[in-house]
């Protein structure tokens, strides 16, 4: 680990000549001439006066290197039966025009543009767009009904919102518009303009505020790139928080093209010309990180995937993509792997192709669990790497770096910090605990380049969610452990926050959906294990006194009230009707005391307990209903 251990230290001890050494490794304007600054409130912000355009780094700088003629994309779509590739130049040519044609519609420098768009090329066109005329993209994933959507346009106010007219999934086309049209109903904010993507699945039928894709781009002149502070944001993401508003993670641009730029050669191992797959959606941070702005500031090609891991058309759909554009390096959610594992549990549809070119499997969003860990590690011949990371710190905390020096892999652990990040476990009281303790994982300021810069809109809640808890300290909402060697096990979150299929989704949410219901007395939704997805999530509902309605009938709606709210991601599909749920005496529901009786496991009385047959109540109901593995739980 020597080498390893080297650049951690110097990234640790001697912070900004580490990263400015990166940083010339990009093309700036103008270079920045202070590397870190701290603001008012002790966060750390990087390359502020820097100029530079991160659209200009990924596409213009490259085509200008004489690497036009190159792949930038190779977008694949078995749903459509599509492929498409485009070059370095013609993405440059596509992304200048379009951002002309944001132009036309007023769009300038720090407007918002939502955009709501399935997995095809436009999508990284339109956030390429925005990035050129340094207005701030917001990209909504398309699994989010048109409420999430409203709360996003609310909060962002969009100039304009750009779309698809639908997204495919396995069994059913999606049409977005009426999406669209709802949510822009139920927003305060009304954005100018819509502009469509029509798709000949499902076309949209234009109203007064819409316009066509193609019309729009056929009327614009190309738009050359607005330079940008560092420090000015590049995007919005909303992620789960632990309430019922998603927080938007404001990025930065500088920070973050370095920080992206120096993972793909440390942690990734890719150099320019190499191929990089990342099956995610552009909708999430690693959709953003490593399918749009890293593979292409790093002169590599992107695979732009329309399609699932399974079922279009079957388990191998992976093995294909890799073998047929000569992928090195492979990234994607556990829960992927374990659905293909369930299709094609001996890995036969691999010996049909020849993925001779991978180098590496990298797999986050979720812990790798070690079933799924030992049976692509023996599947495969390359090193199969758990990297832990967060839509905050937009590049990974942890991993194995490839590209540095290679360690051994060990079943549930991330293996070690990247350099920049000074991780750290701390007890409650904010003491650090010993290797093999449990406890909570904290990032020690300052941050590195890359990570959020602010909460939009809301500066008190970046500091209430992720830096009032322990001074000087970022709050993962992570637990977990270092061992001996100093690898890193992360256990799960310590918050509301529960990962569904790779999707971070906030419980606290689901229950203020559950709770509004006009015959729900009390709620409380818990995030349980599942086989396939890693956790589900169940709702346990009390009704209001007098409720003489049929439970099954309640149970349906409140269903189909979190897919209406919420969408059909949230994979909310159990409720229970009960009488009471386990609280402490001052009120508070034992939502881990619930999650360890549905996992199965041994449970104590805790002596906090209001009403201790409330408990065994429950426990009852969840084995008659078959919730996860209740019928195992054993009250100690
Ligand atoms: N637009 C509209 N609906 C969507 C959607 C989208 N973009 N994505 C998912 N959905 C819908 C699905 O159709 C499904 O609807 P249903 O309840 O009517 O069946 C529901 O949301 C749940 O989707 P999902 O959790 O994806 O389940 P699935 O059974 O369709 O697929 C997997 C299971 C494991 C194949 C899939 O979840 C997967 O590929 N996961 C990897 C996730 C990932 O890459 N995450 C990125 C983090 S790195
Ligand atoms: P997201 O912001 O959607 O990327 O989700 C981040 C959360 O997913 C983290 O806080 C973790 O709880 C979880 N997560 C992501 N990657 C890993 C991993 N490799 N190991 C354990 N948990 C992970």
């Amino acid at each position: 680990m020597a080498i390893y251990k080297n650049e951690f230290q110097r990234s640790i001890e001697q912070p900004e000549s580490f990263w400015a050494e990166q940083a010339q490794r990009i093309p700036w304007f103008t270079p920045p001439s202070t590397v870190l600054e701290y603001d008012d409130q002790g966060h750390a912000r990087w390359f502020t006066d820097g100029e530079m355009n991160i659209c200009h780094a990924a596409l213009d700088h490259h085509v200008e290197q004489g690497r036009g003629d190159q792949p930038a994309i190779y977008w694949d779509s078995p749903v459509t039966g599509s492929k498409r590739t485009l070059t370095y130049r013609e993405m440059r040519d596509e992304v200048a025009l379009f951002a002309g044609a944001l132009q036309g519609l007023g769009v300038t420098k720090g407007d918002r543009v939502v955009i709501y768009m399935p997995m095809v090329p436009e999508a990284l066109v339109a956030m390429y767009a925005c990035a050129r005329l340094g207005a701030i993209h917001s990209v909504v994933f398309g699994g989010f009904a048109p409420h999430e959507l409203a709360v996003r346009i609310d909060d962002a106010q969009p100039k304009v919102v750009v779309a698809a007219s639908c997204g495919i999934e396995i069994d059913r086309v999606i049409p977005y518009k009426p999406n669209i049209d709802q949510a822009i109903e139920q927003s305060e904010h009304k954005p100018d303009a819509c502009i469509f993507l029509q798709r000949d699945q499902q076309r949209a039928e234009l109203g007064a505020r819409d316009h066509d894709w193609v019309e729009v781009v056929k009327h614009a002149k190309p738009a050359d790139c607005v330079p940008v502070k560092g420090s000015d944001p590049l995007y919005v993401l909303y992620t789960s928080g632990t309430t019922g508003k998603p927080k938007g993670v404001v990025r930065d641009t500088a920070g973050y093209a370095v920080a992206l730029h120096y993972s793909m050669d440390t942690i990734y191992d890719v150099s320019p010309g190499d191929v990089f797959f990342s099956a995610s959606d552009v909708g999430w941070v690693v959709g953003h990180s490593y399918i749009v702005y890293a593979p292409l500031l790093r002169g590599c090609t992107t695979v732009v995937y329309e399609g699932k891991p399974v079922k279009t058309p079957d388990a191998g759909a992976f093995w294909r993509l890799i073998s047929q554009y000569r992928v090195k390096s492979f990234f994607t959610a556990p829960t992927a792997f374990r659905a293909i594992k369930k299709e094609d549990p001996d890995g036969k549809l691999m010996q049909q192709y020849d993925i001779s070119c991978l180098k590496a499997l990298y797999l986050a969003g979720e812990r790798l669990d070690p079933p799924t860990y030992h049976w692509l590690d023996d599947l495969l011949e390359v090193p199969v790497i758990d990297h832990w990371w967060q839509t905050e710190t937009g590049w990974p905390i942890a991993a194995n770096l490839q590209g540095l020096e290679a360690m051994p892999t060990k079943a549930g652990s991330a293996t070690v910090p990247v350099p920049g990040f000074n991780v750290q476990i701390l007890d409650r009281e904010a003491e650090p605990v010993k290797a093999m303790e449990q406890g909570s994982v904290v990032i020690k300021q300052p941050m590195p380049p890359g990570c959020l810069v602010g909460v939009w809109g809301d500066p008190k809640r970046f500091h209430s969610a992720y830096m009032a808890a322990y001074p000087g300290y970022y709050l993962t909402g992570d637990g977990g452990y270092f061992d001996e060697e100093g690898y890193l096990f992360i256990m799960g979150r310590t918050d509301d926050v529960i990962n569904v299929a790779g999707h971070r989704l906030s419980t606290g949410e689901m229950e203020e959906v559950v709770g509004a219901h006009s015959a729900v007395a009390e709620c409380a939704v818990i995030g349980i294990h599942d086989a396939l997805k890693g956790q589900i999530p169940v709702g346990l509902v009390i009704p209001k006194d007098g409720f003489d309605g049929d439970e099954v009938t309640l149970e349906n709606e409140l269903i189909a009230l979190v897919r209406e709210k919420i969408g059909p991601i949230a994979c909310f599909k159990q409720v229970l009707v009960v009488n009471r749920l386990p609280k402490t005496r001052s009120g508070k529901i034992l939502r881990k005391l619930l999650r360890s009786i549905a996992d199965g496991k041994e449970y104590g009385v805790p002596s906090t307990i209001d009403d201790p047959a409330s408990l065994q109540d429950v426990h009852e109901a969840m084995k008659d209903r078959e919730v996860g593995s209740a019928h195992e739980a054993r009250q100690l």
